[in-house]
């Protein structure tokens, strides 16, 4: 049994990986529990050829069954669960006047329910092995504050927000403790799409797209995932253990509360 055990969905590329490899190194056995199941392994391989304990599992976060499953593939393979991270998300670019009913119901799936469906099966775990844990959700510096053209996209992360409060109450009683991290403008393929079509859609260019939302950050640098990383290690670990509801801003300074 390992003696500590992280699972990360969206792990397989930009910030879940990073997280996954820097939980690794904290001493965690890390899951990988993403759609592309290709990549997690590979994430897995890697982490595994610098001496860590990894795993890969498939999991689409919108789909409530498959999480369960999930969760249990991973305490059949390490014998326990102690920390998730509900990392996976997607960013697309909406215009007011451009969502649909169908469009609304994908990104909602995966961005919110997504997160209750984690939450669920992860303390329903946490229940059952009598040791508590730690959930952390991935919200947005768009989650603290509207961002243009992101209406589907900033108001999920809104409501990871509040999802994250009402959790951090409901679960406090079994020893589970319930937080958030909102990156900023981190170097990843969602950021540089986004870039991409926010550009487009000014007939600019992906540098003007990436200015529009890097312009306020206060450290004058977009992060890495590793600072991010950074930050959700904290969360993961025992130095946080009197906190739960909060969300941690990690913008490098584009806004202050
Ligand atoms: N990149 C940024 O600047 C930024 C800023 C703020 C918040 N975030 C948030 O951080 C998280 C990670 O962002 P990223 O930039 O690394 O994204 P990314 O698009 O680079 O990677 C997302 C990963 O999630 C996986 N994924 C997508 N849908 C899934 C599903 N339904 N089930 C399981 N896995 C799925 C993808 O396969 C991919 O491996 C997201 O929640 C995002 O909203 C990112």
């Amino acid at each position: 049994m390992a003696e500590k055990v992280a699972m990360i969905t969206g792990g397989a590329q930009g910030i879940g990986e990073a997280i996954s490899r820097r939980l690794s190194k904290d001493g965690f056995a890390v899951a990988i529990a993403d759609l592309n199941v290709e990549k997690g392994n590979d994430v897995a391989a890697a982490i595994e050829k610098d001496g860590g304990q990894a795993m890969a599992v498939k999991l689409d976060v919108a789909d409530r069954d498959n999480f369960f499953q999930a969760v249990a593939d991973v305490v059949a393979k390490f014998g326990r669960l102690d920390v998730l991270v509900n990392n996976a998300g997607l960013g697309p670019t909406t215009p007011i006047d451009t969502i649909t009913p169908e469009f609304f119901d994908k990104v909602y799936h995966i961005n919110v329910a997504g997160d209750i469906w984690g939450i669920q099966a992860a303390s329903e775990q946490f229940k059952k092995n009598e040791h508590g844990g730690k959930i952390i959700n991935a919200t947005s510096q768009a989650g603290v504050v509207g961002n243009p053209n992101l209406a589907l996209y900033s108001s999920t992360k809104f409501a990871v927000r509040g999802l994250t409060q009402v959790a951090a109450r409901d679960l406090a009683k079994d020893n589970i403790t319930v937080n958030a991290f909102a990156p900023g403008i981190v170097k990843t393929p969602m950021m540089y799409d986004i870039a991409h079509q926010v550009g487009q859609n000014a007939g600019k260019d992906d540098d003007w797209g990436m200015q529009t939302f890097a312009k306020d950050i206060a450290l004058k640098r977009l992060a890495e995932p590793e600072d991010i990383a950074a930050g959700v290690a904290y969360l993961a670990g025992p130095d946080s253990d009197y906190m739960t509801g909060q969300t941690l801003e990690l913008d490098g300074g584009m806004q202050f509360h």
